[in-house]
């Protein structure tokens, strides 16, 4: 069952060669000219490839040394790597407008196609508001119903003194969240089946940026053809899916609200629907889960600041969970900004200019690539007090109400979801989840790390995971 678009088959391979292309279209050659200073190339790839270090702790030792400003790379890649505030939103936002995503994301496109994430220019801002109701106040009220169903039927599963890998059980949980919501209850179940195949594709998605990628892409070599097999599988299940809401018309879920918008008299065909139900899939399910996984870990880790919590959850949550509640829940919603300060589920984000930017005397040429890990930021003594310490309480304002307002010092400095005109369109939805998962998990479960002497390293790839997984002890509250 093939996908068309344009009139030709939009299959794995048609979306790895238009990667190739977005990739080699952006790489532009630079002039000699004076440039920051930073680590070589050869010192990086020996800390990130050869010894594997952690990157978000390789970067953030690079700015201290560097003051905030480093650059590496050379040729077509010129990369410019910042912990400065100014220049973040200099970049993000003043001329957010003026830039793309750079290599390793456009690389995501052999996945993603042109999806959200990975689109860019007209076609980015016409697909940003076709989805944009999808995300409504109230249909994100919908989901929350969804959300805590979900939460019930898992956490029931749990055994007292149960041991287990925290990452993989809040990914399934979330994965399962994200199979309701996004795809319906009818094709839920159908989210391990999409899962198994996208994760065999993005763990060889940056395969495509490496030498004779072409000619080992056509040849269907490693690791090629296992990648197009599970790519051509993911598009089979989603073009089912996707004819079968076509014939049952709104269920509530996300795929039927995106089916149903349109732009003068327009909607998404079959191949831009497939790419953005695959975008919002990844994109929702992955982070949320990371960002409660590293929240049990900081509330482990942090009694106290437990018992704060759980003194909100037992005077407030004594019925059934539902979006209302939101708002009755500051420390819970403070719990969870501290945990994305500390541990940002995506821990950096990256841009091609378009256009020539200055600095602080430097000239940032077009066609640079500007990498800013919030890791950094989210932890820099400059705009936070305390910043390594767990402190959510600094996340209340007078009035005990959740406020940015009471800590954010430089708004260049807080920015776990991202920019602009690129903002995650799924922050209000991540929220909504992670607070009804939050409260509905403490209310009832406590959890302690199985090896507290281990120390938890952050690995950063696509999202922030703890290296080696975390296990973590279940105990009834
Ligand atoms: C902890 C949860 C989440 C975090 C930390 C997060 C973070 C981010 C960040 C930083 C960006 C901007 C990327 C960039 O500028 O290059 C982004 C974009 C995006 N996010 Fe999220 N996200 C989360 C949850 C979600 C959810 C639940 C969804 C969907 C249901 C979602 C969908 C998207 C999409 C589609 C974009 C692309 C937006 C655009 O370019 O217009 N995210 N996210």
């Amino acid at each position: 069952m093939a996908i068309w678009r344009n009139g030709v088959v939009y299959d794995s391979r048609a979306r790895m060669r238009d990667a190739q292309k977005a990739i080699a279209a952006t790489s532009v050659r630079q002039p000699e000219m004076p440039r920051p200073p930073g680590p070589s190339g050869l010192d990086l790839a020996t800390k990130l490839v050869l010894r594997g270090e952690s990157a978000p702790l390789v970067f953030e030792r690079i700015l201290r040394e560097h003051n905030g400003l480093a650059h590496f790379g050379r040729s077509g890649n010129h990369v410019y790597l910042t912990s400065n505030p100014d220049l973040v939103l200099q970049v993000f936002r003043t001329h957010g407008r003026h830039t793309i995503k750079p290599p390793v994301l456009q690389s995501s496109r052999a996945v993603l196609g042109q999806g959200l994430l990975t689109a860019e220019g007209d076609q980015h801002l016409r697909q940003r508001r076709l989805l944009q109701p999808a995300f409504h106040r109230d249909r994100i009220a919908a989901y929350a119903e969804r959300m805590v169903t979900e939460g019930e039927n898992h956490i029931a599963r749990w055994q007292d003194s149960q041991a287990a890998d925290m990452c993989a059980d809040m990914s399934e949980l979330t994965l399962q969240i994200a199979g309701q919501t996004l795809l319906g209850a009818d094709v839920g179940d159908q989210a391990q089946e999409v899962a198994r195949a996208l994760k065999i594709v993005l763990a060889n998605s940056t395969a495509i940026i490496q030498p004779f990628a072409t000619v080992r892409a056509h040849l269907s070599l490693p690791p090629f053809g296992e990648t197009l097999k599970a790519g051509d599988e993911l598009d089979e299940i989603l073009q089912r899916i996707i004819d079968e809401h076509r014939i049952a018309g709104d269920t509530g879920d996300l795929l039927s609200m995106m089916i149903a918008s349109q732009e003068d008299g327009v909607g998404m065909d079959d191949a831009q629907l497939r790419d953005e139900a695959m975008t919002i899939f990844l994109a929702g399910h992955e982070t949320t889960a990371m960002w409660l996984t590293w929240t049990w870990l900081l509330l482990a880790q942090n009694p106290h600041q437990a018992e704060w919590l759980y003194e909100e959850i037992d005077n407030q949550v004594s019925h059934e969970l539902s979006f209302g509640d939101i708002p009755h829940l500051p420390r819970t919603q403070a719990v969870l900004a501290e945990s994305l300060r500390l541990y940002p589920p995506a821990w950096m984000i990256g841009r091609r200019l378009q256009t020539d930017i200055s600095f602080q005397g430097w000239q940032i040429p077009n066609g640079s690539i500007v990498l800013a890990p919030m890791w950094v930021l989210h932890r820099s003594p400059e705009y936070w007090d305390y910043p390594a310490i767990f402190r959510p309480e600094r996340w209340l304002d007078a009035q005990g109400d959740y406020s940015e307002r009471a800590t954010v010092r430089h708004t260049g400095a807080w920015y776990p979801f991202g920019w602009g005109n690129r903002r995650c369109i799924g922050d209000q939805f991540a929220w909504t989840e992670a607070t009804l998962l939050t409260a509905l998990i403490a209310r009832d479960w406590r959890f302690e790390l199985t090896y507290p002497e281990k120390q938890v390293v952050p690995e950063g790839n696509i999202t922030l995971r703890p290296k080696d997984g975390l296990a973590m002890t279940w105990h009834h509250r």
